[in-house]
């Protein structure tokens, strides 16, 4: 019997071996990264990742739930959080609670992941109160895209500040592990000393206590996205464009199928039995 990691266990590895995380959004590849992985994150990102959305914006707490769902079916032993996407969770403690119990009841998570630092604080508190356990997310909050306008690096100069503050508020509050996008690598690293619960980067340094990237961005499914803080592990998309060309060429010159994809009239007599 294997034991599913749980929120204690990830905060207890503060300072220790790197925490392993990738974003999943389908069973197969859930399934592919649970002995791999620590934290089998359903991030919003699957709105841009999977259903073609400009931003995160667009995604629905019944996207979440169904890819948590297919996720949820692919772990044995890794953590899962799931994002909670935009819209869901800002209005009030009252409101977060009431959808972050439909992810963790419909899906079967055992966390959440909300954006923002100071100003989500008592939600994380009133979450966790409750038997919630939240990861936060600091730094770019992809979610506050047009605020920031664009997807550009957080913290830099006198803006440290700001993200050290949200990065606290959050450990502050009681959440078991905090996301930093996109900062500068020696903010990063000033954040993991300072707080007590373990940073896992992106775009941020390696002095993070573990790190997370987009399974398609490190597997290189697209060939046109390619932020500087994705190392591709693989070419997919190269791999795939060649297979589907090579298909169509054998479908349009009729070498496929050839005869071993096709059925006679009569069933095939079976090897064995002497016949
Ligand atoms: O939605 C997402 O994929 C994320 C991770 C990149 C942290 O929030
Ligand atoms: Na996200």
């Amino acid at each position: 019997e294997i034991r599913a990691l749980t929120p204690p266990d990830i905060l207890a590895r503060k300072g220790g071996t790197p925490l392993v995380c990738l974003t999943a959004y389908t069973t197969p590849m859930a399934r592919m990264m649970d002995r791999h992985c620590d934290v089998i994150l359903v991030g919003d990102s699957v709105g841009m990742v999977l259903h073609g959305l400009p931003s995160t914006l667009g995604v629905t707490l019944d996207m979440m739930i169904m890819h948590g769902k297919a996720v949820r079916r692919g772990i044995e032993r890794a953590l899962m959080v799931v994002d909670m996407p935009f819209g869901s969770y800002e209005e009030s403690p009252e409101q977060a609670f009431r959808n972050a119990a439909r992810l963790v009841a419909e899906t079967g998570c055992a966390a959440v992941k909300l954006e923002g630092g100071e100003s989500m604080a008592a939600t994380i508190r009133f979450l966790v109160a409750r038997g919630i356990p939240v990861m936060a997310h600091v730094g770019l909050t992809p979610q506050a895209v047009n605020a920031f306008g664009g997807y550009k690096v957080q913290g830099r100069g006198a803006d440290a500040e700001r993200i050290l503050r949200d990065a606290a508020a959050t450990a502050e509050a009681g959440a078991f592990s905090v996301v930093l996008e996109k900062v500068p690598d020696a903010l990063a690293a000033e954040i993991t000393r300072k707080i007590q619960i373990p940073t896992i980067g992106i775009g941020a340094s390696a002095a993070c206590d573990g790190q997370v990237l987009v399974v398609d961005d490190m597997l290189g499914m697209f060939t046109s996205f390619r932020p500087k803080f994705v190392k591709r592990y693989a070419e997919l998309g190269d791999a795939a464009d060649a297979a589907i060309a090579a298909y169509a060429g054998d479908v349009r010159d009729r070498r496929f199928p050839a005869a071993e994809h096709l059925f006679g009239d009569q069933p095939k007599p079976r090897a064995s039995g002497g016949s």
